[in-house]
């Protein structure tokens, strides 16, 4: 089957089908300078602020989804099959206002204005997931919009109010969704898209095996999954990415199955995919997994991504090491799966050869007798990168430590299992003293860094402490931190 070049999707109303599109073009210049919808602003270009927040619904498993995300660190390339909704579409035949606009209008959610369209187009998505959302679900929903001058007050005041104007069943979007889904569908030729001038190309390729072909052709490519770090990468390093191979589309990576004993994760699953699994089966997960990035990151970024870029701070790879998480990657036709902690091998060095990518996640479900734990330490409590993370796993039979899992990122060039404190554990008995010789015992594990998020002493001490942290919450004692 020949090659298509162009990318095709709708923009609010109007199919757009754009026959060259470089890999580097983002979302965002493309609305505001090829486009001139202007309504999407640009504050940061790095995916922190959430200005240009606009919704892309896609298709998967046959159901359209609109969710928020970042047009500055999204790349056109990326939209083929989508349709994307800007500010501009909300207004409606007549002109009048939506009734997310004038919640914020009613209740004083604007200043100077700036963020208020990202903040719009955030609250019409949590408005069409949930109609009437709670505080806390407006500021999950807010946490990738920054506002400087009108407060979150009256914003969160205006997000609880907006079914008082509107039901999301007398919406545009929720009314055309059959016609809309017909068309996505429509777009889906199978093919696999090459498209953008040479020094800047972007491959789609039609399927998980084309994948593999293409990579393993082109092991030199850039792989983009939800370009939540690729995005700045071009955006603030200006770095060529070309050949990129986009995979974001693929249905293959994004398979989920669940058995008795263990979660499987395609690598293109993104958080957001991951919540209601979590909220399900790793319940000690939910409040950690909420403080990953914001909520538009939070759509669009992969655990694939997270464990495929080898951060030492990336937050999914200490849990998933804790759990004994398993990854299998994937070169051509052939396989391999490794623990997922032996992945990382050094800083900015994987256990992945040129060509190879993350296809899965295998994360096993803890045991009734396994006690676990996720724990954030960063400077701010929503989107921010993590200064220490930790996950910890500890099983006790009759009072005695059988196994203990812990790892922790931010505290080598690696995510990183504490091996000596891991060990001081093993056939003690569940007590505090047990604890405090294993937070002893971690001082021999790391060397920490200093660097602008923490100091290496407080680094340290920090890991130590949720260490006995971790004893007094699950043996229900008030906590008291102190070394
Ligand atoms: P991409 O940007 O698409 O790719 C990242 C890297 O992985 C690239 O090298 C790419 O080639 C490679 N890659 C992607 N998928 C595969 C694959 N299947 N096989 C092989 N290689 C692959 N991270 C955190 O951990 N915690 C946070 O709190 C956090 N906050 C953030 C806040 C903001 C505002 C932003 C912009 C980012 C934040 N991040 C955070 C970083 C980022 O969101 C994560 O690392 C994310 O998981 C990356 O996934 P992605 O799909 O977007 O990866
Ligand atoms: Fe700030 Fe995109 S411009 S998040
Ligand atoms: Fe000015 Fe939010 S109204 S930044």
């Amino acid at each position: 089957m020949t090659h298509r070049s162009e990318i095709r999707f709708l923009l609010n109303g109007r199919t757009v089908s754009l026959p060259q599109v470089p890999a580097t073009q983002t979302l965002l210049d493309f609305l505001r300078l090829d486009r001139r919808l202007t309504g999407t602003k640009e504050g940061c270009a790095e995916g922190d602020c959430g200005a240009c927040t606009v919704l892309v619904g896609r298709l998967h498993e046959g159901a359209l989804r609109y969710e928020a995300v970042n047009a500055c660190i999204r790349f056109v390339a990326s939209l083929d099959g989508c349709h994307v909704v800007t500010v501009e579409h909300l207004t409606g035949p007549d002109g009048a206002l939506h009734p997310v606009q004038r919640a914020m209008v009613e209740h004083h959610g604007a200043q100077c204005g700036f963020c208020t369209p990202g903040i719009v187009m955030s609250l019409y998505a949590l408005w069409m997931q949930t109609p009437q959302p709670s505080e806390a679900q407006v500021e999950t929903a807010l946490q990738g919009n920054l506002c400087r001058c009108t407060g979150y007050a009256p914003i969160i005041r205006a997000a609880v109010a907006v079914s008082e104007y509107g039901t999301p069943e007398a919406d545009h979007l929720m009314q055309e969704r059959g016609r809309v889904a017909a068309e996505l569908l429509a777009f889906k030729d199978g093919r696999r898209v090459e498209t953008g001038p040479d020094g800047d190309r972007a491959i789609l390729p039609a399927d998980l095996d084309d994948f593999a072909d293409a990579y393993a052709a082109h092991p030199q490519a850039t792989v983009i999954a939800g370009s939540t770090d690729v995005g700045l990468w071009v955006t603030k390093f200006l770095r060529p990415i070309s050949p990129a191979i986009f995979i974001a589309h693929l249905d293959a990576l994004k398979a989920v199955e669940v058995t008795e004993g263990a979660i499987t994760l395609g690598a293109g699953v993104s958080y957001s995919e991951v919540q209601p699994l979590i909220a399900e089966h790793l319940p000690h997960l939910q409040e950690y997994w909420n403080r990953i990035a914001g909520w538009q990151v939070r759509n669009m970024g992969t655990v694939g991504g997270n464990i495929a870029n080898g951060s030492p701070i990336g937050d999914t790879p200490p849990v998933l090491i804790a759990l004994g998480a398993e990854v299998t990657l994937r070169h051509g036709q052939t396989r391999r799966t490794l623990p997922l902690e032996a992945f990382f091998i050094d800083y900015g060095k994987q256990d992945r050869r040129p060509g190879e990518f993350v296809e899965s996640i295998r994360v096993p479900l803890p045991s009734p007798a396994t006690r676990c734990a996720a724990y954030k330490i960063s400077k701010r409590r929503d989107e921010d990168i993590s200064a220490v993370a930790a996950g910890i796993s500890v099983s006790v039979e009759g009072g005695v430590i059988q196994s203990a899992r812990i790892a922790l990122g931010g505290m080598a060039a690696t995510p990183k299992r504490a091996g000596k404190a891991e060990a001081a554990l093993l056939g003690q008995p569940w007590s505090e003293a047990s604890f405090a010789a294993a937070a002893r015992a971690m001082a021999e594990d790391f060397a920490p860094l200093s660097d602008w998020r923490a100091s290496a002493g407080y680094r340290m001490r920090v890991a130590q402490n949720l260490l006995r942290r971790f004893f007094l919450e699950q043996d229900g004692q008030p906590v008291r931190l102190s070394a």
